[in-house]
């Protein structure tokens, strides 16, 4: 638990930073789960920062991001690859070709094989070393809505009203919100090495006692994080509020 979310974020983007650098020493990459929406923005603003200020380099990260929303064309303002070059890509010196992002401008029936191809990428990188999360209010991480399975993998979801409201004034009106997305999987974040789970304000401190505190169920998938054996959550106080 932080003081602010600033101090919460400098502590996560510096223990990536350093795994970057520790990696690269050893001359081997580093392979790092990403999020969107405004929980990290303060983190990739730091990364950004140690890449100009310290020339913290990204040659050796591979990257992949856990959802996009479906359909989605990557030039729309409200793309989730729009999002990670406006806030991260652009500004650092990553390899285009380690960056990875659930495609939205699939066909439907391409989308499985889209989803196993993902699934089979991040297994032949070497696994997540980091993967970072939000969390929504339904409790999803990722878009793993309520009902979603501790095994689910990389698929196609349909969005919980709850998460479709939450976006309705980014999307001008929910009529706007695409009703579905394509996420990694609550199995596939399971497998990443590390998790760090950020979140800030009252507004997330309710989920947060549930994800923390609450019975393991699949109607609060941020539940089965109790499972993992290297995961924090990285709060600030106000999302801290209703621990016990
Ligand atoms: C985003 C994602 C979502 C968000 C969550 C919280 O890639 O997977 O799970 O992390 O909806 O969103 P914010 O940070 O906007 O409150």
């Amino acid at each position: 638990i932080h003081d602010n979310s600033q101090e919460a974020s400098f502590y996560v983007a510096n223990e990536i930073a350093e795994l970057i650098r520790q990696r690269q020493k050893q001359g081997k990459n580093v392979v790092l789960g990403l999020a969107t929406g405004s929980t990290p923005t303060k983190m990739y603003d730091f990364l950004v920062k140690f890449h100009k200020e310290e020339g913290l380099s990204f040659k050796n990260v591979i990257t992949f991001n856990l959802d996009e929303y479906y359909p989605m064309e990557p030039d729309s303002i409200h793309s989730y690859v729009r999002f990670m070059n406006e806030h991260l890509f652009d500004h650092i010196d990553i390899k285009k070709s380690n960056v990875h992002i659930p495609d939205g401008t699939l066909d439907k029936e391409d989308v499985r094989e889209f989803c196993e191809a993902y699934e089979k990428k991040i297994k032949e990188a070497g696994g997540i070393d980091i993967q970072v999360l939000g969390i929504g209010r339904t409790g999803h991480v990722g878009f793993n809505e309520p009902g979603s399975s501790i095994n689910s993998k990389t698929r196609m979801v349909r969005l919980d009203r709850v998460t479709r409201l939450d976006a309705a004034s980014d999307f001008f009106g929910l009529e706007n919100v695409p009703s579905k997305a394509i996420t990694m999987g609550v199995g596939t974040i399971m497998s990443a090495k590390r998790i760090v789970l950020m979140a800030w304000g009252e507004g997330k401190s309710d989920i947060i006692r549930q994800a923390v505190e609450g019975e393991i169920r699949e109607s609060v998938p941020a539940t089965f994080l109790q499972h993992h054996n290297n995961c924090d959550f990285i709060l600030d106080h106000a999302a801290a509020s209703s621990l016990t």
